[in-house]
């Protein structure tokens, strides 16, 4: 993180510097965090080296440190090194470690290897650090983890409060709600996108690994961890999502799915899921069309999130079919023993909450009141306007989960 000088340099250069001239040289695969002003003036600052560096010609290779990006790293789990990314970019070293085991599991662990393998066994990215927001912290989340097991923390009893697993041709999807406190967020963050890339291409956590007994598809060893590359997870509002893509499946369609430039629309157009509170279940579903797609008087259209100014998404997501659902208590799922240390984010836990936070209270009340899930779009989709303007300064916080 920059210090309080550098921060205050950088918020200076925003206001000199026109933004969407910076973000035309991020690549693709770019991450634009829609929380904190800090957060946004580090990655404001990062398109002005990148800038910088595309007109100078010079490349990451000419300077001391060499950073590869997270995405294109590849270990097998018993082979990761202790961080997979000691390099020093310009957001500094990874944080945490990549080898977790017995003497890293504890509720103080670093450990930044994410495992999602079932139902009752799956880690969040969370924040280290009580009371924060993803915006804040989104550099360095660590794993949350609903089992022991993995060297990471676990979720405190009653964390979990309703989970949805479908596993579908391309992906498997972990989406419900929690009680965000208990990982260590602030009771009213509406949160925000986490990805192996970032506009560093360094990932958010930086050096964040993702492995599953998932895949290869049709494994049967749950002891086999296979390294997940693209995976996408949002968290805040007391709801989240993990999506897992499979990693066989490397066409631009499958990517596609564990799409990380629509953060701003939230949980529903990104996993479309009818994951309801108090209910733990796992079913296989559809794929979800690609984010964005829609069909339009009979014409597949897509839409594409744009960077500023003020815009509506011109569609409704939809859930896809499901099938051959088995449902689950939560007593029989979630037995880490790890007993809460912070009182439960207001009214979350009651079955007709109204959200925790003073802003954004449309997400707040969507997430508790119809308990229909994140996927439900009661609140109108189509009604959905963000300014660009306001989410580089920092202002939309309570819009990222709008949708
Ligand atoms: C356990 O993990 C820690 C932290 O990554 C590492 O320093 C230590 O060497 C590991 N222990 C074993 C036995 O692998
Ligand atoms: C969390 O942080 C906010 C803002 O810094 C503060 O107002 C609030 O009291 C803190 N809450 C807890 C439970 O520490
Ligand atoms: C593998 O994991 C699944 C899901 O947690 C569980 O139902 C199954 O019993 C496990 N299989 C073995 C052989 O332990």
């Amino acid at each position: 993180m920059a210090g309080i000088s550098g921060r205050a340099a950088t918020t200076a250069l925003i206001l000199l510097v026109p933004l969407p001239l910076g973000l035309r040289c991020f690549p693709s695969h770019t991450y634009i965090p829609p929380i904190s002003q800090e957060m946004s003036s580090t990655v404001a600052l990062s398109a002005l080296l990148a800038a910088a560096a595309a007109l100078s010609g010079a490349n990451a290779q000419s300077s001391s440190t060499s950073v590869a990006p997270l995405a294109a790293q590849t270990y097998a789990y018993a082979d990761l090194p202790y961080q997979v990314e000691p390099y020093g970019g310009e957001r500094g070293n990874q944080v945490g470690y990549n080898k977790c085991n017995s003497t890293t599991e504890n509720q103080d662990s670093l450990c930044q290897t994410l495992i999602a393998n079932a139902i009752d066994d799956f880690c969040l990215w969370s924040s280290p650090k009580e009371n924060e927001t993803i915006g804040d912290t989104e550099a360095y989340e660590v794993a949350w983890c609903s089992k022991k097991g993995h060297g990471a923390r676990a979720m405190p009893d009653g964390t979990l409060q309703g989970v949805s697993v479908i596993r579908t041709p391309d992906y498997v999807m972990y989406a419900g709600f929690l009680d965000q406190v208990q990982v260590n967020l602030a009771a009213d963050d509406y949160g925000g996108e986490l990805d192996p890339h970032g506009a560093d291409l360094m990932g958010n956590p930086m050096g964040g690994m993702v492995y599953s007994n998932q895949y290869p598809k049709g494994n049967t060893d749950n002891n086999t961890l296979t390294q997940v590359v693209e995976w996408k997870q949002f968290i805040g509002g007391n709801q989240f999502c993990l999506m897992i893509c499979d990693p066989s499946k490397t066409d631009a369609n499958n990517v596609g799915l564990c799409e990380n430039r629509y953060d701003e629309v939230g949980i529903s157009y990104n996993c479309p899921n009818s994951a309801q509170k108090g209910k733990y279940e796992v079913c296989d579903g559809d794929s979800m069309s690609p984010i964005g797609q829609y069909v339009s008087n009979g014409v597949t259209t897509t839409w594409t999130q744009p960077w500023s100014g003020s815009w509506t998404v011109p569609y409704t997501a939809t859930v896809p079919s499901s099938s051959n659902c088995r449902t689950f208590a939560s007593t029989d799922l979630y037995t880490a023993g790890v007993k809460p240390t912070v009182s439960a984010s207001g009214s979350a836990a009651g079955a007709t909450a109204t959200g925790t936070g003073s802003k954004g209270s449309k997400a707040g009340s969507s997430a508790g009141a119809s308990a229909t899930g994140s996927g439900s779009d009661a609140s109108g989709a189509s009604h959905v306007v963000v300014s660009g303007f306001a989410t580089v300064l920092g202002l939309a916080a309570a819009l990222a989960f709008l949708a």
